[in-house]
């Protein structure tokens, strides 16, 4: 299939869960892959696995911006071009707030908002010349915050308001902003929440990565005569 034949796909958090799932199925459909992630061993058997024309891994811890300013030189050396950044790299600490440190609030901001607002404002450049697709990962807690989950709910908050004023900001020049708000998906970081909140973890009750990426390939496929901007997926309860 070749629906991203001659593009470049981005993608952070690529080296687990829903951001792996996306970047393989845009591998599917003939995307070049730049993989972005801390841990380079996984990046590196993901790059292995995959079936692409042309696939780099990025080790590149998003909460410093000086690894951000120096990916953008080898992407602009490596690929010269951007057409779709797929934001899903994230993390998540609970807790109330008479005792969630504020610590863990400083680190899940740097992580989950201010590094795609750092690295999509890098990019821009990139992105524009192409009329280029962004998409944010978001969450079900970023539309309904829930008692323990406060602080990561207020960045997931903040990551839809820095998309929809983006997607404000540049659809008049052809690009399109998704938010993807998902509920809760069988990943290493749902099965440390469900170790977290002393419940038995079965992933296969839970929405699959794939079944986010799919959404996101869909969407990201359309005409551009049309543009999804919010996508709100959970698993069906049966
Ligand atoms: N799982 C769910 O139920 C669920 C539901 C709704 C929304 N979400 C959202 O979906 C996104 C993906 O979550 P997931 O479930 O796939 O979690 P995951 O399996 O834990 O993956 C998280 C990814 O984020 C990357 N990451 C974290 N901190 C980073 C940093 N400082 N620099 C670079 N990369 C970093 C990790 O890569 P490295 O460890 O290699 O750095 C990893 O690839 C997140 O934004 C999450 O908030 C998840």
């Amino acid at each position: 299939m070749t629906v991203f034949k001659e593009q470049v796909a981005v993608v952070t958090g690529a080296s687990s869960g829903i951001g792996k799932a996306i970047a393989l199925g845009l591998a599917a459909q003939g995307a070049k892959l730049c993989l972005l992630g801390r841990n380079l061993d996984a990046l590196l058997a993901i790059a292995k696995s995959v079936d692409s024309p042309q696939v780099v891994s990025y080790q590149v811890d998003l909460t410093l911006d000086e690894d951000i300013q120096k990916l953008k030189s080898h992407l602009v050396e490596d690929f010269g071009q951007i057409d779709l950044l797929i934001h899903s790299a994230g993390i998540i600490s609970l807790g109330e707030m008479k005792t969630a440190p504020v610590e863990d609030l400083d680190l899940q901001y740097r992580t989950n908002v201010r590094a795609p607002y750092a690295l999509t404002q890098a990019l821009l450049p990139m992105l524009i010349p192409r009329q280029g697709q962004i998409v944010f990962i978001n969450s079900s807690a970023g539309l309904t915050a829930k008692a323990g989950a406060g602080q990561y709910a207020a960045t997931k908050y903040a990551l839809k308001a820095i998309a929809d004023s983006l997607r404000a900001e540049v659809n008049a020049l052809g690009l399109r902003v998704l938010s993807v708000y998902p509920g809760r998906t069988a990943s290493p970081m749902q099965a440390a929440i469900y170790k977290m909140e002393g419940k038995a973890y079965n992933p296969e009750r839970l929405l699959q990565p794939e079944d986010v990426a799919a959404c996101v390939i869909n969407a990201l496929s359309l005409p551009r005569t049309a543009e999804v901007t919010d996508i709100q997926v959970r698993p069906l309860v049966k």
